[in-house]
């Protein structure tokens, strides 16, 4: 694991993200591998609207450091290749605010749909099976069914062309609770979904069920169809239908293709 000290060796920083919560530089370490490392961001919206609220600086830093720290741990129990991997964190209590907390992690690059829209079909579905593959994951996770409530690309990188989650401070293991069917609405801009409220009072399955729907609205549509192959047109379009409206089936990406992925164009026979 990387400590404070790899961190205060680190050279060639330089700014590669930031969202609400974070800021995401690079740096090279001492062996001369390169890094990503997260920090607060001071000046993201998640502090400012934080501060407008209630004009407490301090509290406003503890409350997203709070996020930063609830990422740490997730990405330490929620261990798969669809997840950025943690490689070490450093606490120094006497540095400033937005310092004292840092996470040491794989470095990647920002997902960018339009440049994927551009790329051959066999990448664009090997980045939806990863896809599927995490989703699968985070529905069994030690944790129980995980849901990401902030569900889009831009919490996505790309580490060596392997889809990965960066951004885990939005995940919840929580289902909703509800008393009848009726509480248990999943609602989206486009359309909504009617989910079934357990004896136990939680909304059945509403976690993986969101995952999937966004998975769907903003991957899945985008990324799939266009030039596909034809031979997996029908099969595609199974996938979309069972996404696009929550339908049951057991497999989403029946083996016989996902075997064939990654691969260049002349193995696509292995699909025929
Ligand atoms: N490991 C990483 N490698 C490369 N870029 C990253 C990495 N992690 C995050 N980013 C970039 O930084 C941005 C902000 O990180 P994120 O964790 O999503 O912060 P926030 O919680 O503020 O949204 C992401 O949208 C992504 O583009
Ligand atoms: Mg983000």
């Amino acid at each position: 694991m990387l400590t404070c000290q790899d961190l205060s060796y680190l050279s060639r920083i330089d700014y590669i993200g930031s969202g609400f919560t974070k800021l995401v530089l690079k740096g090279t370490l001492l062996n001369g591998k390169d890094i990503a490392i997260k920090t607060v961001h001071g000046e993201g919206n998640d502090v400012k609207n934080c501060m407008k609220a209630y004009g407490d600086r301090v509290g406003c830093h503890r409350l997203a450091t709070y996020k930063l720290q609830k990422e740490i741990a997730l990405m330490q129990i929620l261990r798969h290749p669809g997840i950025t991997q943690l490689h070490g964190q450093c606490y120094v209590n006497s540095d400033p605010a937005d310092l004292r907390v840092t996470a040491m992690l794989d470095l990647g690059t920002p997902l960018e749909m339009i440049q994927l829209l551009q790329a051959p079909w066999e990448e664009r579905f090997k980045v939806c099976l990863e896809l599927v593959r995490l989703l699968h994951y985070l529905a069994n996770s030690p944790l129980g069914s995980v849901a990401l409530l902030d569900f889009q690309p831009r919490q996505f990188i790309l580490v060596e062309g392997s889809l990965k989650l960066t951004d885990l401070d939005d995940a919840t293991n929580e289902e909703i609770l509800c008393r009848q069917d009726t509480d248990c609405t999943l609602t989206f801009p486009a359309r909504s979904f009617g989910v079934t409220c357990s004896a136990a009072g939680t909304c059945v399955e509403a976690n993986e069920k969101r995952n999937l729907y966004n998975a769907y609205r903003f991957f899945f549509t985008y990324l799939l169809p266009h030039a596909s192959p034809p031979a997996l047109r029908p099969l595609l379009q199974d996938i979309m239908n069972t996404t696009g409206t929550l339908s049951n089936q057991k497999q989403l990406f029946p083996a016989h293709i996902s075997a064939c992925v990654p691969s260049d164009r002349p193995a696509i026979k292995c699909l025929l």
